[in-house]
């Protein structure tokens, strides 16, 4: 009530008792109020970014609003366990287990509209880099490329995600992203025995995708929007494809969208004379009917099926795909000097994100010793050692457990445990 009445519109302010508490003293208060015995605790493996203790600093609320919280903590906890003892229906699925017995694999997820991110591909533009590993995976702003894919897709409320793997190195999308638990989505991968291109590679899921909509993003496709609305909007709209289209300097290296009075004309790969400079991006609203349309798709003079053959002749035939803009940053980052700027663009956002607070780019246990000159933007890992002497930035990420001394570092992609 205190907040709703005095507080400040968009203004956050943290409630609590102001004391910090460990899980295992929770779990010993609670056995306590329940009458039961220790013997009952079971220790099991802590999850990734599992908390270990609570608390929470409410100085704010009180200083500015006079608050007080008028119960302890033990109290809180016992009146919550109070409740949920006379509102038995709302801890039953704990109770008996049955959050233990679904496999994440096996869960129903009741939202119908399906992901797909492309993670194969011969990625020859980036090699060597690419000899051990698919080029996806490979790290910006300290995090695998494909992972703003996955994260734009599921904060649309997707959480079915095929991933299409082949080629170098696919296990290793496999141990990254597993089942897809740790990122709150349900991940199945399907393999593609050789790159045959975008088209043959959407083909792929048409069982995965059955009778739904769905989305393709590209895992080598970085944007900064979000993607909420466009998924809405196609949700609710009756066209066969929504393709998103962003203004470029150079066309005639993207497929390209020829656009007359708010409608598609044409869409031609890669133009010698291109009619516009909107290309179409890796980001693709589909529906089933795409498939009928790839079956019939012919190889191109390198050899695959190209998804921009498959729009445009979905385009002649029934003329239904409909375009929204990317009117900020988009980059296709097939070559190192594309995922170099995309590193630097994102690692500035992230700082602009963060109200401009340098320490929140510093991993955990990073020791960056006076006397190194810091150019922003930058992204340090956790346990680095920055020795005095150096200069990083601008547009410089650098991976976990690495070592830097008196090197003058700008414009790069540092992995982790490298020493310099
Ligand atoms: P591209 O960048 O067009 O192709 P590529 O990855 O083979 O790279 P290069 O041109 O340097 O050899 O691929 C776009 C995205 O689609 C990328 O994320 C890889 C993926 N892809 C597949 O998954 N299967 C395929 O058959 C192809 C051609 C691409």
């Amino acid at each position: 009530m205190s907040v709703l009445k005095n507080g400040k519109s968009g203004e956050s302010y943290n409630i609590s008792a102001s004391n910090e508490i460990d899980n295992l003293e929770v779990v010993y208060g609670i056995l306590k109020i329940l009458n039961k015995s220790e013997k009952l605790i079971k220790f099991v493996s802590s999850r990734p970014g599992e908390d270990t203790r609570y608390s929470l600093d409410s100085t704010k609320i009180r200083r500015e609003l006079g608050w007080e919280p008028k119960i302890s903590f033990d109290e809180g906890i016992k009146k919550t366990i109070e409740w949920y003892q006379e509102n038995k229906e709302w801890g039953a699925n704990t109770s008996d287990e049955v959050y233990n017995e679904t496999p994440w694999e096996n869960k129903s997820w009741d939202n119908n509209m399906k992901g797909i991110i492309l993670h194969g591909g011969h990625g020859t533009r980036l090699r060597p880099l690419t000899h051990t590993g698919p080029k996806q995976l490979l790290p910006i702003a300290n995090k695998p490329m494909s992972q703003f894919c996955l994260e734009a897709i599921s904060e649309t409320g997707i959480t079915d995600i095929a991933i299409v793997i082949g080629g170098v190195g696919s296990n290793k999308v496999r141990e990254y992203y597993g089942n897809g638990e740790k990122f709150g989505v349900k991940i199945t991968y399907i393999e593609q025995d050789e790159p045959r291109g975008i088209a043959h590679a959407v083909r792929l899921c048409k069982e995965f995708v059955n009778d739904e909509k769905f989305l393709v993003f590209l895992g080598d496709n970085i944007i900064q929007k979000s993607i909420i609305d466009f998924v809405e909007n196609f949700k609710n709209s009756d066209y066969d494809a929504t393709v998103l289209l962003c203004e470029v300097d150079n066309p005639s290296r993207f497929g390209i969208a020829d656009v007359e009075n708010d409608n598609i004309i044409k869409i031609t790969e890669k133009p010698k004379n291109p009619k516009s400079n909107l290309a179409v991006t890796g980001i693709y609203l589909l529906t089933p009917i795409i498939f009928e349309i790839i079956d019939k798709l012919k190889p191109s003079w390198r050899n695959e099926l190209e998804i921009t053959d498959a729009l445009d002749n979905l385009l002649k035939q029934n003329n239904n795909i409909s375009f929204e803009r990317i009117t900020d940053y988009w980059k296709d980052t097939g070559t190192p000097e594309d995922i170099i700027h995309a590193n630097g663009e994102i690692i500035r956002k992230m700082l602009e994100n963060s109200g401009a607070n340098e320490d929140q780019m510093f991993g955990t246990d990073t020791v960056i010793e006076s006397n190194v000159k810091i150019i922003n933007p930058v992204i340090i890992g956790n346990n680095c050692h920055i020795s005095s002497g150096s200069s990083i930035g601008p547009n410089v990420s650098v991976g976990d457990n690495t070592t830097i001394s008196i090197s003058s570092i700008e414009n790069s992609i540092i992995m982790k445990n490298c020493k310099i």
